[in-house]
């Protein structure tokens, strides 16, 4: 080491990546209808959540979980009818794509879209990757073309897609993925992130079977309304799966977490019936976005509707005023004007139905 670069890092020891990196983009606001995260809007019935007391009355808070949540693990492996070497667990699927980051994203590559969920661009920009943000297409289709170039010009490096893509809700079509996995080979990890996938007849869990280099995410935060609780899951094949698992620190599935989600997997046609009422509102919300003179509410596969509005700016503060929080998303590429709100209630559904009608 140089006497420069030792001076240099005693002037400030925290990576100029880290220091560059701009915060995850979130503001906290509250407001009596929230619709700005995709949450559940659903809680956990009250009876579940005395069971899930019930049982960590039962275990003894003084001792470490299981070292993985092993046994979890294998209520997720018959879920999902997965190998459970297959599988690994995080406290929430953003911990997973930052593991996934660091595997295959350090001194390499991280490519995706854009506009794209933040957390994507924002691990290769923390590692310190070289990063590369291709556009969506003006429909906001994949840029198949361009990604399968970019994938050919090398690796290795990891690429992170949204499957419904956020924050736009579309479905990419199978055809144009498995393009996307023939010019990615060995050298590039694939991540299809399906965090949203109950809310659409289709995944793509099958390709992780198909190809050693793919990932899948998924997460207990949207249909299974356990964002407070944090915890997602990967599926891939063995082998990734264990060079997954030795970025994560031992122990981190509490047994708050692993109880929790134990319980709702032994009720899923509670999940089940809300992902179908969400479904049935986000049709009932995008007829109503429809029919709006000045806004274009875009198909959604997902818990949420994008909708181009002539000033996001002002719309968010106007629904504010009547008590309704959605999301601004005007500050990303090609989405002036852009507001995303998620499917509440239909108590809150409505309110915001109703609101639209006062707002130009
Ligand atoms: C596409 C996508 N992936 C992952 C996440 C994060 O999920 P988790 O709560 O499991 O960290 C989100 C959250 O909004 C998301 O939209």
């Amino acid at each position: 080491m140089t006497i420069s670069t030792v001076k240099n890092s005693a002037q400030n020891p925290v990576r100029s990546q880290v220091r560059n990196a701009p915060l995850y983009p979130f503001t906290p606001t509250d407001a009596p209808i929230k619709l700005d995260q995709n949450e559940s809007p659903f809680d956990v019935p009250l009876g579940l959540k005395r069971e899930i007391f019930a049982r960590l009355e039962q275990i003894s808070w003084n001792r470490y979980p299981e070292m993985h949540a092993e046994g979890l693990k294998q209520k997720i492996s018959a879920l999902e009818d997965w190998d459970v070497a297959g599988v690994v667990l995080a406290p929430g699927s953003n911990v997973l794509i930052y593991a996934l980051a660091q595997i295959a994203g350090i001194g390499q590559r991280v490519l995706t879209v854009a506009p794209g969920f933040a957390l994507y661009a924002l691990s290769g920009k923390l590692l310190g990757s070289n990063l590369t943000e291709l556009p969506l297409e003006p429909d906001f289709s994949l840029p198949v073309d361009d990604l399968c170039s970019e994938l050919q010009r090398g690796g290795p490096g990891i690429l992170f897609l949204a499957e419904p893509h956020a924050p736009t809700g579309a479905l990419h079509s199978t055809s144009n993925i498995l393009k996307i996995l023939e010019s990615a080979r060995g050298e590039w990890l694939v991540v299809l992130d399906e965090a949203y996938v109950q809310y659409t007849n289709s995944s793509l869990k099958h390709l992780a079977l198909e190809h050693d280099n793919v990932a899948i995410l998924r997460t207990f935060s949207k249909a299974w309304g356990l964002a407070g609780v944090r915890l997602g899951y990967l599926l891939s094949n063995p082998n990734l799966a264990a060079n997954v698992q030795k970025m994560l620190l031992p122990f981190n599935i509490s047994v708050l977490h692993q109880v929790t989600a134990e319980v709702i997997l032994e009720h899923p046609e509670i999940t089940k019936s809300l992902v179908e009422q969400t479904i049935f509102e986000r049709d009932r919300m995008m007829h109503a976005l429809q029919a709006h003179p000045n806004w274009t509410p875009y198909p959604s596969h997902a818990n949420y509707i994008l909708i181009r509005t002539g000033d996001a700016r002002r719309v968010h503060a106007q629904l504010l005023e009547r008590g309704i929080l959605v999301r601004r998303q005007d500050s990303y590429l090609n989405l002036e004007g852009c507001i995303r709100v998620s499917i509440g209630t239909t108590f809150e559904n409505d309110a915001f139905i109703a609101a639209t009608k006062d707002i130009s």
